[in-house]
């Protein structure tokens, strides 16, 4: 049986399925209540029960004590509906409510999707949990004390891994390693989440997605958001690469087109291969938006890749393309000085 639960102060309603807790539905649907262990351990997802009953679901008794039950706390995480619910909690909505972590993870997955691109999945510790807002990225802790970013790529709802998708920069200190040497269980270390690149959801503007390369990791995980939220926001995709093999995902985009009557998918490549037999766009990624939109003042710009790409596609836009400054947002893959 499933019931409905919404949330105050805001008014957010969703629908809790059988087996499901109240922070996995919350998720599911796209609203942010913060959350460490999801396992009844951490008591970050405790909030307060304001009408309706509940299952409590397992938990550590220090966790949720018996006083705090009266008061009519409720640990989100483990808790089910046994009605239709009305709770009390508080939404994340920017980066700064979110914890950062240092974590030991261990290396779950990794398949190589394109001959310079690997797909990373990580497991964490089995009492601990990521938060983060779609877009973020983690910084892999290296033994030498250097740090290298990347892009968070799976959606928050969809946490048991954390994904990611690393290009291989040849010569480079981190990425030889995870293309030469690395293999699944190594055990690495991270802190995150870090970064601003998330989708400011008090607008309700179209908003244009700008992926070069791996820049379609965070972009992944957003749009997989939106898709969950059943946001009604009219979104492009623009997933510029060389040629159609570095295009490493298409298939996805172009399954959330079919899917999503509010999304479009525009993929573009600079140096189309012969085998490819391309019929589609060519050029750089964000001269395929400037060629589409005479006035993007009414937009939202999502870029991310490559730092030239980044900052020609902030130039154009900004400049000749009339996007207000404040409406592009970007994580920009600079490289460390170490
Ligand atoms: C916020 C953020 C998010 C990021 N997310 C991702 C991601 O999701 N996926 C991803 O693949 N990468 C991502 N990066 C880039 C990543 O952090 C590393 O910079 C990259 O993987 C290279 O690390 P490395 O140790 O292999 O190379 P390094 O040892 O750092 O580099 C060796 C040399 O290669 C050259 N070099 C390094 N990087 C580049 C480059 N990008 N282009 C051209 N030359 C380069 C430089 O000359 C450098 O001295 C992100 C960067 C940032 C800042
Ligand atoms: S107790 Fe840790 S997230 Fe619920």
């Amino acid at each position: 049986m499933s019931y409905q639960v919404t949330i105050q102060p805001s008014g957010h309603q969703f629908v809790v399925n059988e087996e499901e807790s109240i922070l996995d539905a919350a998720l599911r649907e796209g609203f942010t209540l913060p959350y460490g262990c999801r396992n009844g351990a951490c008591g970050s997802c405790k909030g307060k029960l304001l009408e309706g009953k509940v299952d409590y679901g397992k938990y550590q008794e220090n966790t949720l004590k018996s006083h705090e039950i009266t008061e009519g706390k409720v640990l989100f995480c483990v808790a089910r509906p046994l009605s239709d619910l009305v709770v009390e909690a508080r939404e994340i909505r920017a980066a700064g409510e979110v914890p950062v972590k240092m974590l030991p993870c261990r290396v779950q997955k990794l398949e190589k999707l394109a001959d310079d691109v690997m797909l990373m999945q990580l497991k964490l510790p089995a009492t601990e949990r990521l938060q983060f807002l779609a877009g973020q990225y983690i910084d892999f802790l290296l033994k030498d004390g250097r740090r290298r970013s990347y892009s968070i790529a799976n959606p928050p709802y969809d946490d048991e891994f954390i994904e990611l998708h690393l290009r291989h920069v040849p010569g480079g200190r981190f990425t030889d390693h995870v293309f030469a040497t690395m293999k699944e269980k190594d055990i690495l270390r991270f802190e995150g989440p870090h970064g601003s690149f998330f989708i400011r959801e008090e607008s309700d503007k179209p908003m244009i997605f700008v992926a070069g390369g791996t820049g379609f990791a965070p972009i992944k995980g957003m749009l997989e958001h939106m898709f969950a939220e059943e946001s009604d926001r009219q979104m492009i995709l623009y997933w510029g690469a060389r040629a159609r093999k570095d295009l490493y995902m298409a298939e996805l985009p172009v399954q959330w087109q079919q899917e999503h009557k509010n999304f479009s998918f525009v993929p573009v490549l600079s140096e189309p291969a012969p085998e490819d037999g391309w019929q589609g766009r060519t050029g750089f990624v964000h001269q395929a938006v400037m060629e589409d939109f005479d006035d993007l003042s009414g937009f939202e710009v999502y870029a991310c890749g490559a730092p030239a790409m980044v900052d020609a596609a902030r130039e154009g836009f900004t400049g000749s393309r009339a996007l207000p400054e404040d409406a592009f947002f970007a994580d920009s893959f600079v490289y460390k000085a170490d």
